[in-house]
């Protein structure tokens, strides 16, 4: 029988996948170090690929394109941000074919997930710049990630909400990885804490009607509804939130950073003022590095505020060069990787740490409130948990 045409090209992909992963390697040492940068360019998800894409560009501008004699080619592939299959061909084509030594990327988890077989194949280091499910680098030995996850931030903020007068919640999450993360946590630490959950809502990641779901949490009438919907969703849910009259019934949203990303802040508006929330980056930090790099930022991509998935990527780039640095430009996967486990710098998020163990940030989380900063809605950090690492899920 004649293989179907996708096996036959699935086999030869993964061939030389695996000739690459046994190639040279060091013995180029002065050719260019591709990095192939995966991430959606169109789709729902638009908004993370437009962000790490400038992130990446500022950062090569401000850096230079080459490190310890190395230059760096970074080749940016759209996934289009929902299907598992896409990234993972994706990836196999810049092993095998494009002879990408670094991948990078990766705006929501199942992608993340679907990558994470071809980096451990091919021996190459995955920076999971943006995906944010707690067991992402328990997928691959090769992952790296320099974003963060949900539950490092969530934890902070069910202490904070049971410290601060909120005694019931209704959870509200997006139905897959990092939100399944974001409810158990906050469930678990709330009742810790004493407060209660009165109600659990899971909406879908795939077209979402949040009306619904915000009628059931009026219904409810809990001291607060506490929300995750991935970056780029945030608009809907405060939409639906204000035009249902729950603020009105005084219901309080707190959320995970994710819902008030500084990308959409300018189109949530006022809407957002005084919305509670909890997160590792906001714009509107003032450490001089942060200025700096919000004003670059902006005069690069005029009418664009960079965001946390920005962040991810810019720290990514900073992870990269620092790494090769360290290797003197040996881009071998396990060295290159050994480099980067335990590596510390000032983000303009604050001080982070790659632990060498988990291959996640150990970084600050802060308690935020919006405001009205200077003309716009800014989340303003006014608490904070510093070293703060990932503490999984149970
Ligand atoms: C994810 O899919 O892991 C993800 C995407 C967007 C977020 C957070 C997590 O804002």
């Amino acid at each position: 029988m004649q293989q179907p045409p996708n096996t036959l090209r699935r086999a030869l992909l993964g061939a030389a996948i695996l000739a690459a992963a046994v190639g040279p390697g060091s013995a180029a040492a002065a050719e260019p170090l591709k990095v192939g940068l995966i991430v959606p360019m169109s789709g729902p998800f638009a908004s993370t690929g437009r962000q790490v894409d400038a992130a990446v560009k500022l950062f090569l501008q401000q850096n230079g394109s080459t490190v310890a004699g190395r230059e760096i080619q970074v080749i940016l592939k759209d996934d289009g941000g929902v299907s598992p299959d896409v990234t993972k061909r994706l990836a196999q084509e810049l092993v095998a074919r494009d002879k990408v030594q670094v991948l990078a990327g990766f705006g929501l988890t199942p992608l993340a997930f679907a990558a994470a077989p071809v980096a451990t194949q091919a021996r190459v280091p995955m920076i999971v710049m943006n995906a944010a499910t707690s067991v992402i680098p328990q997928r691959s030995p090769y992952i790296v990630r320099t974003g963060f996850t949900l539950p490092q931030v969530t934890a902070p903020l069910a202490q904070w909400a049971a410290k601060n007068g909120i005694k019931s919640v209704v959870t509200f999450v997006s139905d897959y990885g990092p939100g399944i993360d974001a409810e158990k946590v906050f469930v678990k630490d709330f009742a810790k804490a004493g407060g209660k959950v009165v109600a659990s809502l899971r909406a879908p990641l795939r077209n979402p009607d949040y009306a619904p779901f915000l009628a059931r949490v009026k219904d409810a009438k809990p001291d607060a509804v506490f929300v995750f919907v991935p970056s780029g969703e945030g608009a809907a849910v405060l939409k639906q939130f204000t035009d249902r009259g729950l603020g009105a019934a005084g219901i309080r949203l707190i959320a995970t950073g994710d819902v008030l990303d500084d990308d959409l802040m300018p189109s949530i508006g006022n809407a957002a003022l005084g919305v509670v929330s909890s997160h590792h980056y906001s714009a509107a930090h003032p450490s001089p590095e942060n200025k700096a790099f919000v004003a670059a930022f902006t005069k690069a991509n005029k009418d664009m505020r960079p965001n946390f998935h920005a962040v991810g990527a810019y720290d990514g780039m900073q992870l990269l060069y620092a790494a090769l640095k360290k290797t003197g430009g040996n881009s071998e996967g396990p060295k290159l990787l050994e480099a980067m486990k335990g590596m510390a710098w000032t983000s303009v998020r604050g001080p982070v740490v790659l632990d060498a163990a988990t291959r996640d940030l150990v970084q600050t989380v802060y308690i935020r409130k919006a405001e009205q900063v200077d003309g716009g809605v800014y989340n303003v950090e006014f608490d904070k948990v510093e070293k703060f690492r990932d503490p999984g899920v149970d």
